[in-house]
């Protein structure tokens, strides 16, 4: 092996586009590129409670020491208490992020599954299939796109379950879909989990948004079915959005065997494979959860923060959505959507243009952010979004 042999690769697109808003001198850019939470003033703000769980760990944490490949168990099992309601057999452990927890799932799924199959329904999110691929799985998709509703059909991944091998694993995304926003509904949560016992089939479920979208305890509503009847699941899960902690990496991997003894087991290959990977997770972040959960004061600022950021993101929505049809965007379609995304049906032309006349920075897939609008920009968006169409048209 030489290390000729290592060509330059493309850079990863999202993390292109960062670097471009970034160094964009132009005033009034409009980022509605990266996924982050940004609020009226155009600000990824820290959330107050978090600066006060902070100063709290500042004043009475002791020690440094190792926590262990599990990382923090009081964290852990806070997270899966609040967020899951706790019980139902699930055994946990922080990881680096959502995109941590994912790659965990994925390289269990790649040592336990006959097949190491997983069925993903397109379009998602950039990085879901890059990352399992990596960790060593195969990818069968579906597309679940519906150009006739504009929306998404996520029967055309439940149609393929069904005729999928027992022991393969699926895919879903629990709420705020990204790219598009559109959710699967509570009939095919439940088809979901009638799949999964009868083909059995394992689902991995990406929990990334959960109180961005319709409320803190409705997000986790939707995958009750699964955690009810489904013997087998994983549920990756972020904190980086819902407590604003993005570059603090804060994450965790809920499991569940068939058995006691067969989650027990996951636990120790999970702890294996953190353990050659990255050793352990780093802590501080989690000990912010953590701190936040168990204290009622911060807990109830917390939930106040977080409500304060889906409100403003839904009236975004409804504000666009009111807007009807602007060329080939319906945005009216776009208002049965949740969370932060919607994807916009534009030619990568009419992406470059925004970018290149306006400094409207979208995702290459025309994903946008809705939180990157506020009332000083929705108007020039709008009307950068007829201009670089009508260009597309003239
Ligand atoms: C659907 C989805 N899953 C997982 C992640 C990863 O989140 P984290 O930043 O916690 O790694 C993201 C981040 O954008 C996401 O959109």
């Amino acid at each position: 092996m030489s290390f000729e042999n290592l060509l330059p690769r493309p850079p990863d697109p999202m993390l292109g586009l960062i670097q471009q808003v970034a160094s964009d001198p132009r005033e009034g850019k409009i980022d509605l590129g990266v996924g982050v939470y940004q609020d009226a003033e155009g600000r990824t703000p820290v959330f107050d409670s978090v600066q006060q769980a902070e100063a709290t760990l500042c004043r009475t944490q002791s020690t440094k020491a190792y926590l262990g490949a599990g990382g923090d168990a009081g964290y852990v099992e806070r997270l899966g208490a609040e967020a899951l309601g706790g019980g139902h057999g699930l055994g946990g452990l922080q990881t680096i992020g959502g995109t941590g927890a994912l790659r965990l799932a994925g390289e269990l799924l790649a040592r336990g599954l006959p097949d190491r199959r997983i069925w993903i329904g397109q379009p998602t999110w950039s990085n879901h299939e890059p990352l399992l691929r990596a960790a060593g799985l195969r990818i069968a998709h579906r597309d679940l796109t519906d150009p006739s509703r504009g929306t998404l059909r996520h029967e055309a991944l439940l149609d393929a379950l069904r005729e999928a091998p027992a022991g393969d694993a699926f895919l879903v995304q629990a709420v705020g879909h990204n790219p598009t926003g559109i959710d699967p509904d509570p009939a095919l949560w439940e088809a979901f989990a009638d799949v999964a016992v009868a083909r059995r089939l394992v689902p991995l479920v990406d929990l990334a948004y959960q109180g961005l979208g319709a409320g803190w305890r409705e997000d986790a509503a939707p995958i009750a079915p699964l955690l009810e009847r489904v013997p087998q699941l994983l549920i990756a899960y972020s904190c980086d959005k819902n407590f604003g902690l993005y570059r603090e990496r804060v994450g965790a991997l809920f499991y569940r065997g068939a058995n006691a003894e067969e989650t027990a087991g996951l636990r120790d290959h999970l702890l294996a494979i953190a353990r050659v990977s990255y050793s352990m997770p780093s802590d501080h972040g989690a000990a912010v959860v953590r701190t936040i959960l168990g204290d009622p004061r911060l807990r109830s600022g917390w939930l106040a923060e977080l409500t304060a950021a889906r409100d403003r993101v839904a009236r975004i929505r409804t504000t666009l959505a009111r807007r009807g049809r602007i060329g080939g965007v319906d945005f009216a379609a776009l208002g049965a959507g949740r969370g932060l995304f919607a994807q916009l049906p534009l030619s990568a032309a009419a992406i470059q243009r925004l970018q290149a006349q306006h400094a409207v920075y979208l995702a290459p897939s025309g994903r946008m952010n809705l939180a990157g609008l506020n009332d000083r920009n929705l108007e020039r968006f709008l009307a950068a979004l007829d201009a670089v169409q009508r260009r597309s048209a003239a």
